[in-house]
C-alpha cells in the first residue's frame, strides 16, 4: 500500500531506524541546520537518517522534520516501495512515467482541518529554519509549488526555495527560464495578471520525488502511477488550483508579475551561496493545515544533500527512459549524475557503442531534455566501464580520451543559473549563458587486452581465499566483462 501522507511514512522510516525524533530543545536559527549538515558530512549514505524536532525554542508544540525524503537511497526506496538499488528504483519511476494515474479531486481532506483566512495568515508563526546560518537572507521553506498554465490549464509542481520575508510575504526563485513553472510565470506576465500559486509542505513522499523532476506530463499523475493509486487532491479556498489532500500545510496566494525585489542569498546545492538578485514576490492569502502540522524542510546547500540525492535518483531514471525509450538510442546501459555537481553539472553515460554518431546523439538528447541548461560536463563511455565507480571513471578518462579530438566545447549555451563560474556575482542576467563540454570517452578502435590475470584464475583465488589464511578480502571490482 502506498503512503497516504507524511505521518504514516515517518512511522515506516522510524521502524527501520531511518528517522529519529529529538526531544532536546533546539534553536531554529542555527542548530537545526548544523545538525542536518552533520548527518550528511558525518555518516556514509547507508547510515544516514532523518530527524524530527518537537521541542523548538519559541514554538511550543510545533514540529519540524528534515532529512526524511532523501538523506539516502534507502529512504527513497521506502517512499517508492521498492529495493534500495538503482535498477528497482529506475523501474518504479519508469512505471509511473509509462502508466501515469491521474489525480482525483475529493471534497475535503486533512489539510483543511484548520483554515486561516487573509487576516489570520502569519507565516512567521511556524518554525521555519535558517539553513545557512549567518549567511542566508532569512528563514526558508523548501515547499512544492503548484501553478497552472493560463493557456492550457496544465498543472506544474516544482520544488523552489521560498524566503519567508514577512507574515504574508515570501520570495521565490525561478532558477531557469525553461522550467515549466517559469514558463507559466512568463505567460501570466504577458496577460498582465499576477500568477495564482499554492505551496504545500508534507504529503505523500512520492510527490517530493516527482515534483522536482521533468517528465513532460503532470508530476502528480506520475506519482499516481508509482503509487498505483491516484493522489487525492482538494481545491484551494481562494484560487483555481488543487493541492494534495493529506498535505500538512498549504499556503495559497499569488506571485507578482509586475514587481520584483531582492531575493536571497541562500546556501545553494552548488555548495556556494547564491542570490540577492531581483525576484518575484509571493503574497499569501490563505493558509490551510492539519491540526498540529508537521513541517518538512529539505536539506540542500553543500552537496551531498537531499537535493542531490533526489536529483540523482529521479533525473537518472527519467533521462535513461528518455534516451533509450523516447529517442530509441540503442545500447544505453547506464546514466549517472555526480553529487559533487549537485547532479546537474556532471553527467556520465555508458553505451554499447555501435557507431560514433551515437555519442553525439546521446549528448544532444541529454541537453535537449533539460531545456539546454543542465549538465555542462557530459561524458560518454563504453558499457564495460562501471560509471558508478569513481576509479573506473578516472580510468576511462585517462586512456579513452585524446583531448584534442575527443572533447568538444560548446560555447555560449544555456547554463544553470546558480553556477558561480558562468558570471561574476555583480552581473545579473535573466537568461544565463555558459559553456558545455562533451567528452567522448569511448574506445575509437579495438584496444589491447586488459592487463589483468584471467577472470577464471582470479575467480579461483577468490573462492579459495580462506585457504591462504590472509585478512578477508573487501568487495572485488574489475572492469565489466574483461
Ligand atoms: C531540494 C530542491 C530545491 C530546489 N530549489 C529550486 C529553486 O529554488 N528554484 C528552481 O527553479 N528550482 C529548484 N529546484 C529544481 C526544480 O524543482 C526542478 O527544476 C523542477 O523540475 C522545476 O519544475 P518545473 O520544470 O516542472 O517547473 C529544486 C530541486 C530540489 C530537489
Amino acid at each position: 500500500m502506498p503512503f497516504e501522507g507524511l505521518r504514516d511514512y515517518l512511522e515506516a522510516l522510524e521502524e527501520k531506524e531511518l528517522f529519529h525524533w529529538i526531544d532536546r530543545e533546539v534553536d531554529q536559527d542555527w542548530e537545526i541546520a548544523s545538525l542536518a549538515r552533520l548527518i550528511f558530512r558525518g555518516f556514509p549514505e547507508e547510515r544516514r537518517f532523518g530527524m524530527g524536532f518537537r521541542n523548538i525554542q519559541g514554538f511550543p508544540g510545533a514540529r519540524l522534520v528534515t532529512g526524511v525524503i532523501a538523506a539516502s537511497t534507502q529512504q527513497i526506496a521506502v517512499a517508492l516501495g521498492t529495493e534500495a538499488a538503482p535498477l528497482p528504483i529506475f523501474k518504479r519511476i519508469t512505471q509511473g512515467m509509462n502508466h501515469p494515474v491521474e489525480p482525483v479531486v475529493v471534497d475535503s481532506g486533512p489539510c483543511k482541518e484548520v483554515v486561516l483566512h487573509e487576516k489570520e495568515v502569519d507565516l512567521l508563526s511556524f518554525p521555519i529554519p535558517t539553513w545557512t546560518p549567518g549567511k542566508d537572507a532569512g528563514p526558508y521553506m523548501t515547499p512544492l509549488w503548484v501553478t497552472k498554465d493560463p493557456e492550457t490549464g496544465d498543472r506544474d509542481i516544482g520544488i523552489r526555495r521560498c524566503q519567508v520575508k514577512g507574515p504574508k510575504k515570501t520570495g521565490i526563485l525561478f532558477g531557469a527560464p525553461d522550467r515549466y513553472g517559469a514558463v507559466h510565470l512568463a505567460k501570466w506576465r504577458a496577460l498582465g495578471k499576477p500568477m495564482p500559486a499554492a505551496l504545500f509542505v508534507g504529503a505523500d513522499p512520492v510527490t517530493y520525488l516527482t515534483g522536482p523532476s521533468r517528465f513532460g506530463i503532470d508530476e502528480l499523475a506520475v506519482a499516481g502511477g508509482i503509487r498505483e493509486k491516484p493522489v487525492e487532491l482538494v481545491r484551494c479556498e481562494t484560487c483555481d488550483l488543487e493541492v494534495p489532500a493529506t498535505a500538512e500545510l498549504v499556503v495559497e496566494g499569488e506571485i507578482s508579475t509586475d514587481y520584483t525585489e531582492p531575493e536571497g542569498p541562500f546556501g545553494e546545492f552548488t555548495g556556494f551561496m547564491a542570490g540577492g538578485r531581483e525576484g518575484p514576490v509571493f503574497t499569501a492569502k490563505c493558509i490551510t493545515h492539519r491540526k498540529d502540522p508537521i513541517l518538512l524542510g529539505l536539506i540542500s546547500q553543500f552537496p551531498p544533500s537531499e537535493s542531490s540525492i533526489i536529483k540523482r535518483n529521479l533525473l537518472e531514471a527519467s533521462l535513461y527512459q528518455h534516451l533509450s525509450s523516447s529517442l530509441h538510442i540503442p545500447g544505453v546501459t547506464d546514466v549517472h549524475a555526480l553529487e559533487a555537481g549537485g547532479c546537474t553539472a556532471i553527467l556520465w553515460v555508458s553505451v554499447k557503442k555501435m557507431h560514433s554518431g551515437q555519442v553525439d546523439q546521446i549528448a544532444a538528447g541529454v541537453m535537449g531534455y533539460f531545456g539546454m541548461s543542465y549538465y555542462k560536463w557530459i561524458i560518454i563511455t563504453d558499457d564495460d566501464v562501471d560509471i558508478r565507480d569513481p576509479f573506473m571513471r578516472d580510468w576511462a578518462l585517462s586512456w579513452r580520451v585524446r583531448p584534442d579530438q575527443d572533447m568538444r566545447i560548446l560555447p555560449n549555451m544555456s547554463a544553470v543559473e546558480l553556477d558561480p563560474s558562468s558570471l561574476p556575482p555583480d552581473q545579473v542576467v535573466e537568461d544565463p549563458r555558459g559553456a558545455k563540454v562533451i567528452v567522448d570517452a569511448t574506445k575509437k578502435w579495438e584496444y589491447p587486452a586488459i592487463s589483468l590475470p584471467s577472470s577464471e584464475s582470479l575467480g579461483k583465488v577468490i573462492n579459495n581465499w580462506a585457504q591462504y589464511e590472509l585478512p578477508a578480502l573487501d568487495e572485488v571490482k574489475f572492469p565489466k566483462g574483461f
